[in-house]
């Protein structure tokens, strides 16, 4: 199932929110539904957040009513702005717009050209999420038992996966591997996505809370942690889905190896570290409630970071579509990136 189709001019996104139970689908019209389909969550994942983007902007220029190139121009940034703004944290929404606004600098036919690049992008993903999972590989012995967090699957990116990818590469290989699913508070990427695409894809998979990790880890149950990525740093520090770093310091702390997977358009070379990064904060609601149902007291006080940063201290490596990468990250990472 694909988490967004572009369909002359219209987006279509996958509503991943109410996953697994209803499978329904978005119809934006312009940018700016749009940018609101990533902005509440209905397609996350930062791959398939730049790709929806890319989209985004795409459907801005064909919709514009500018008469000459100036205005065309104006209009785009306009959108691009507010795309943007959407989601601060994944930097593969800043690249896919990058990328979409340099096409449109050096276009005679922009609205034409802009389609074209948008699908290149989605695309181009597919093919990356299929090197990644074959890197990955060389760091899943046969037998392996694997924790992941949050939802890293074909969903998130619009082609195969990156750490899930990884995990559904080395079962269709015959591996015999097995998973430990964190269920991924406040959002339940986890259980509601991860779980049920590792059920139907008779992958063996167990269920766990949150804060359940430290308990099989400390019992010698889990062998490796696999997660995705959506800022990584020039050092190899990297931003994912609140509760990684967590799971870094346990497998540190149990000597478990920790991969991130990502694809190149991850990096951010403009932050040297981690400390940098944008954190996400969203509503108090996600955490207050699940689907409308109050699970706290009304009126209380809420923290609610959607991500956190893993210092590249507690990575073994990163697993890429250019292979597994290993320390010292900052020069790896710029010979992958051919800086
Ligand atoms: O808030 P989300 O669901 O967009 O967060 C998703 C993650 O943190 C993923 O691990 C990350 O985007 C990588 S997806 C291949």
């Amino acid at each position: 199932m694909e988490p967004v189709i572009w369909r002359d001019g219209r987006v279509e996104l996958l509503d991943q929110r109410l996953l697994p139970q209803r499978v329904q689908w978005v119809h934006c019209r312009d940018y700016r539904e749009t940018a609101r389909g990533i902005r509440d969550m209905v397609v996350r994942g930062a791959p398939a957040i730049g790709v929806t983007a890319a989209y985004g902007l795409a459907q801005a220029v064909r919709a514009s009513r500018a008469s000459d190139r100036v205005s065309l121009l104006a209009d785009l940034h306009a959108a691009d702005a507010v795309l943007r703004a959407a989601r601060p944290t994944a930097v593969t929404l800043m690249w896919a717009l990058d990328r979409m606004l340099a096409v449109a600098q050096r276009s005679l036919d922009i609205v034409s050209e802009l389609e074209k690049e948008a699908l290149a992008i989605h695309q181009e993903t597919r093919e990356l999420d299929q090197r990644i999972a074959q890197a990955g590989l060389a760091v899943v012995p046969p037998g392996t038992r694997i924790l992941t967090h949050c939802h890293t699957g074909g969903l998130a990116t619009g082609g195969t996966g990156t750490a899930l990818g990884v995990i559904m590469a080395a079962h269709r290989s015959g591996y015999g591997i097995s998973v430990w699913v964190d269920e991924t508070r406040p959002y339940l990427q986890g259980s509601r996505i991860t779980a049920w695409e590792l059920q139907q894809a008779g992958v063996p998979a167990t269920l766990i809370c949150d804060n359940m990790a430290g308990y099989f880890m400390g019992r010698g149950e889990v062998d490796l942690v696999l997660v995705g990525t959506d800022r990584m740093a020039a050092n190899g520090d990297f931003a994912n889905k609140i509760g990684t770093y967590s799971l870094a310091v346990l497998a540190h702390a149990h000597r478990i190896p920790f991969y991130p997977a990502l694809p190149l358009s991850s990096i951010d070379l403009a932050m040297s570290d981690g400390r940098h990064i944008p954190i996400e904060q969203r509503s108090p609601q996600e955490v207050t409630h699940f689907r409308g149902m109050p699970v706290a007291p009304a009126g209380v006080q809420v923290a609610n970071p959607a991500f956190d940063m893993t210092p590249h201290s507690y990575v073994t490596g990163i697993i890429t579509e250019a292979g597994v990468l290993r320390p010292p990250f900052t020069r790896t990472i710029a010979q992958a990136l051919g800086k």
